[in-house]
């Protein structure tokens, strides 16, 4: 298992100027940046299981701000410019981030088609790039968690992946609300983001061991923002993809008995 004693006891508040922010994003990401999101798409090819058509992947974290939407709009990004044809979908549908990072209209979006009945899916797609599209949250829901979950959702995942390579989710936090534990029967893998002086040791083993009592596969956890290292790209340097969740039997014996 890995030792996420690294992780501080408690949240450091960081506060990111506009420079940083310009800097997450697919277009201004520095070289060794891309490169490490390029690693991350490599490494999926070895976690992903092998022959199905179109993976849905999700993205979440145990808490808000760790980085999941950047890593989602820019994972999307590499594997779209690979030559898949790459979905985005904004399932942060409480806080929803990707159409204001992407600057576009977050409406129509996912809710509208769940909500909606006639209108065509390819309607509520944004072609950002040749390969790569996005669908914003759309309006906020009053029921963001029963939507996800829906027999609606899993139908609309179904057409999608006829058209798709790829699909990644933007999910909000498994330990605030229960929406990215909804998806878990429509997702391939879960990759799970964990954030250098930020992420809480506490909140990341109750946020796995949620997925996992969920049935969820963990592809990984990408270490966002990693300072150690340093170097001439900074905190770039370490954006990090781990294979695998390795769990121990004695991990496994020490949590059953504190169930
Ligand atoms: N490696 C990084 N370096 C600098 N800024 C970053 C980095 N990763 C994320 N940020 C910034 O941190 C903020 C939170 O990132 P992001 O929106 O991706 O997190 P999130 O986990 O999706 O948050 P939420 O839970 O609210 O949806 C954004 O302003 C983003 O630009
Ligand atoms: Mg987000």
């Amino acid at each position: 298992m890995f030792d996420f004693d690294f992780l501080k006891k408690k949240k450091k508040t960081t506060a990111f100027s506009v420079e940083d922010n310009r800097k997450t994003l697919h277009k201004n990401l520095e070289f060794t940046a891309t490169e490490q999101y390029k690693l991350l798409r490599t490494n999926l090819d070895f976690t992903l299981p092998q022959g199905e058509k179109c993976p849905v992947i999700g993205v979440t974290s145990s808490m808000r701000g760790e980085g999941k939407s950047v890593t989602a709009i820019n994972l999307s990004y590499v594997l779209a410019e690979k030559g898949n044809k790459v979905l985005l979908i904004d399932c942060d549908l409480r806080i929803p981030s990707v159409a204001k990072k992407m600057e576009m209209h977050s409406t129509p979006g996912l809710t509208d088609l769940l909500m909606g009945k006639t209108a065509a899916i390819s309607e509520f797609q944004t072609k950002i790039l040749k390969n790569w599209y996005i669908i914003p949250s759309g309006s906020i829901p009053p029921n963001p968690s029963e939507l996800l979950g829906s027999s609606r959702m899993e139908t609309v995942l179904e057409e999608l992946k006829e058209a798709f390579s790829y699909i990644v989710l933007d999910l909000p936090p498994v330990n605030a609300v229960s929406d990215a534990l909804s998806v878990s029967h429509l997702i391939t893998g879960m990759i799970v983001v964990v954030r250098e002086n930020y992420s809480e040791k506490k909140e990341l083993e109750s946020c796995l061991r949620q997925l996992r009592l969920s049935n969820v596969h963990v592809l990984g956890c990408v270490m966002n923002d990693a300072k150690s290292g340093g170097g001439l790209y900074g905190k770039y340097k370490k954006y990090k993809y781990y294979k695998e969740y390795h769990r121990t039997s004695s991990d496994e014996e020490k949590e059953e008995s504190e169930n």
